[in-house]
């Protein structure tokens, strides 16, 4: 948990439900800091902590009577604390306060329509009748003793109640998604309306408190950072820099994996910013160590294990203890970082570093996502090249080299991104997208180019669209602008023949292919 004293603060309690995030997303846009914690937070811990306004249970995808339901204290409940239960939390506060939960006929998935009563403070200001998303099969059939019934949806289920007597509300439903139409409302009605919680959070204070606590935290000892050339890493450093001055050392690793002019980029985008900037050139290592690799986890692990030592050397040379990672909440949340996350991939920047490495991690900006990390980067005075610029994995271009990594592959790949890039940015779709690049096939096919038959590499092309990396969708770009991203990578690249467009969305495939 972030140890800041940020004013109020909201906890969202996982049963792992892929929205939790969501919530927490929402409820710190009204202004409120709130963070994702463990389903089983102890009651202690709770208590101990003055700031805690209200409590968020989230959904999840068990039944409240499966044995290896996710655990909950139901003393919690009883604190006084304002609690929203929503979905699987809607039906585990109904089931602990002595109601009835019950498997669904058919469950509700999608838009459903809801009836409101008179008289509800969570739902106050909606209209009699209003649409909202739904997504579950057991329902709560009897709602608890003095409980009051505040909303049913199309099939007579029990949508939301409420107990305000003990600060207890449900929603069968989801407030947190877009669907929702007053989702926003009844997320405001909980946390100012009935929490009481105060606006404290903002990029200006955030950054305020994220200062001190990098002080707190590292004292007078000296940190390095990794500079990836990204918006994350960037921000992590002028933060910690802000705190600590000279004590900070950049290390930027040149891999040979990086985006076409990656280490002059860096060179200037820190000469103005009072940082020292070490540039490592560890091309020969990496190309050496990944030689005969295929297998994309390992491909990780190898690049994952060379920056870990170099940045072992620059660490003992400059006797600094601390490694600053810029990792945010989205890298943890894949690399199966909560307990009830499962693992996808292992993000190079995420899960320790080996124990003989003497050297403490510490993360500013683990509890944030990516627009509020490019908001903090706005606030600290990144220029906007570096606080809009699109994500870019810690690999690099390595994963996006299907099977060996060469460094003609890697060299007809940074070609083909920066194609890519430069004709996205001539276009206003470039705000709209996540990101756009292309990935290299170890297979070759056949094709005619100046009557001639060739027969070379074909390239994928992927441009997604997302708002938190946590699901994306393929990008439905005008057939023109992919035209031309197609013609000029045939014509100016000419290892390839062929350029094929990836129209699947995540899930079921991830953004990047490795
Ligand atoms: P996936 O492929 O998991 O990607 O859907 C989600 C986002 O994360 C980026 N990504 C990484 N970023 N280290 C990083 O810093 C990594 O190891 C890594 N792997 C994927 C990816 O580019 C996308 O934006």
């Amino acid at each position: 948990m972030l140890e800041l004293v940020m004013g109020d603060k909201v906890l969202v309690l996982d049963f792992g439900s892929q929205t939790s995030h969501l919530i927490a997303r929402r409820v710190r846009g009204l202004g409120v800091f709130c963070e994702v914690v463990e389903s089983d937070m102890t009651l202690e811990k709770i208590k101990d902590d003055p700031t805690i306004k209200a409590l968020i249970l989230s959904g999840g995808a068990r039944s409240v009577y499966q044995s290896n339901a996710p655990k909950f204290d139901k003393n919690i409940l009883k604190l006084g604390i304002p609690v929203l239960g929503i979905c699987y939390g809607h039906q585990l506060i109904a089931h602990l306060s002595k109601g009835e939960v019950v498997g669904g006929k058919r469950g509700e998935y999608g838009r459903t329509r809801l009836q409101i009563k008179r008289g509800s403070e969570l739902l106050d200001g909606l209209p009699p009748e209003t649409n909202v998303w739904m997504n579950h099969k057991d329902v709560v059939a009897r709602i608890p003793q003095a409980f009051k019934l505040s909303a049913i949806s199309e099939d007579a289920v029990c949508a939301a109640y409420e107990m305000p007597a003990k600060g207890l509300y449900g929603v069968q439903f989801h407030p947190e998604v877009s669907h929702t139409e007053y989702g926003i409302q009844i997320i405001k009605n909980f946390i100012f309306k009935i929490a009481g919680c105060q606006k404290s959070w903002s990029s200006r204070r955030l950054l305020k408190d994220l200062v001190s606590e990098a002080r707190r935290e590292i004292g007078s000892e000296k940190a390095i950072i990794g500079l990836s050339g990204g918006v994350d890493s960037a921000t992590a450093a002028i933060l910690v820099s802000r705190a600590i001055g000279k004590n900070l050392i950049a290390v930027y690793v040149d891999t040979g994996f990086m985006r076409q002019g990656e280490t002059a980029f860096i060179r200037k985008a820190f000469k103005s910013v009072n940082i020292i900037l070490k540039v490592v050139n560890a091309r020969a290592k990496y190309f050496a160590a990944l030689r005969g690799i295929r297998r994309p986890e390992r491909k990780r692990r190898i690049i994952g294990k060379i920056f870990t030592d170099i940045f072992w050397e620059v660490a003992k040379k400059q006797k600094a203890t601390i490694l600053i990672q810029g990792t945010i909440y989205s890298d943890r949340i894949e690399s199966g970082g909560t307990k009830l996350s499962s693992r996808i991939k292992s993000h190079h920047n995420v899960g320790g570093l080996p124990k003989h490495l003497k050297l403490r991690i510490y993360e500013p900006l683990k509890e944030l996502y990516k627009d509020e990390v490019r908001e903090l980067a706005r606030s600290i005075g990144l220029t906007q090249d570096i606080a809009n610029r699109k994500v870019f994995p810690g690999p690099g271009l390595a994963i996006r080299v299907v099977g060996e990594v060469t460094p003609e592959r890697v060299k007809i790949v940074r070609a083909a991104t920066q194609i890519l890039e430069e004709e996205l940015l001539k276009t206003r779709l470039y705000k709209k997208i996540w990101m756009g690049f292309a990935i290299l096939l170890p297979i070759k096919s056949v094709g005619i180019q100046g009557d001639q038959r060739s027969y070379k590499y074909p390239l994928v092309v992927r441009i997604v669209e997302s708002r938190d990396a946590m699901t994306a969708q393929f990008s439905k770009m005008p057939w023109n602008l992919l035209e031309c991203i197609s013609t000029r990578i045939t014509n100016e690249i000419k290892e390839v023949n062929r350029v094929v467009y990836d129209i699947t969305h995540k899930p079921p495939a991830t953004m990047e292919w490795e």
